[in-house]
């Protein structure tokens, strides 16, 4: 038996002006697209940003529905935009974010599994690291790959 370890290392910032350029116009877009989601079961607003290698960027939000499996998360609602509007073009940096309460959340907010594993893919089809910001109120996270929010990823078939 052999005894191994993962690690995962990221950044944290306290405010959006201590991030680069652009990282902040993307945690803005992030923050902008808050408003876009379409919720009225949690009020939980979630926005989210791709910024593609070129700088293009594109937002979404959740979309909730009263058959709530329906529903979507901020970040695959952005991720399939992204992937279906711009095909061939590599997408290097997604940032999310949300608000409650008319209020930015104050913890930075962390994506589902499902959404992760959509990430994983679309950094896999990218061919480049998929950077990730998570941002809060109080602290803004930043990943450098997807895989550091998904260790072993699934990528078998
Ligand atoms: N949600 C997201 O859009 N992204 C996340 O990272 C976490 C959860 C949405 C799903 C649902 O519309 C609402 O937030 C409450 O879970």
């Amino acid at each position: 038996m052999t005894s191994k370890e993962i690690k995962i290392s990221y950044q944290e910032y306290e405010t959006l002006d201590q991030l680069e350029p652009k990282d902040k116009e993307l945690a803005q877009a992030a923050i902008e697209a808050t408003a876009l989601a379409y919720a009225p079961y949690s009020k939980f607003n979630v926005g989210a940003a791709v910024m593609f290698e070129d700088g293009v960027i594109v937002k979404g939000a959740n979309q909730e529905n009263a058959a709530y499996p329906s529903g979507i998360c901020a970040e695959r609602t952005a991720l399939f935009y992204a992937s279906a509007s711009r095909p061939d073009k590599a997408m290097a940096e997604i940032a999310i974010a949300a608000q409650q309460n008319g209020e930015l959340v104050e913890r930075p907010v962390t994506p589902c599994g499902a959404c992760r594993q959509v990430m994983a893919q679309y950094q896999t089809k990218s061919g480049i690291p998929m950077k990730v910001l998570l941002i809060g109120a109080q602290k803004i996270w930043k990943f450098e790959k997807v895989d550091d929010l998904l260790p072993l990823i699934f990528d078998s078939i």
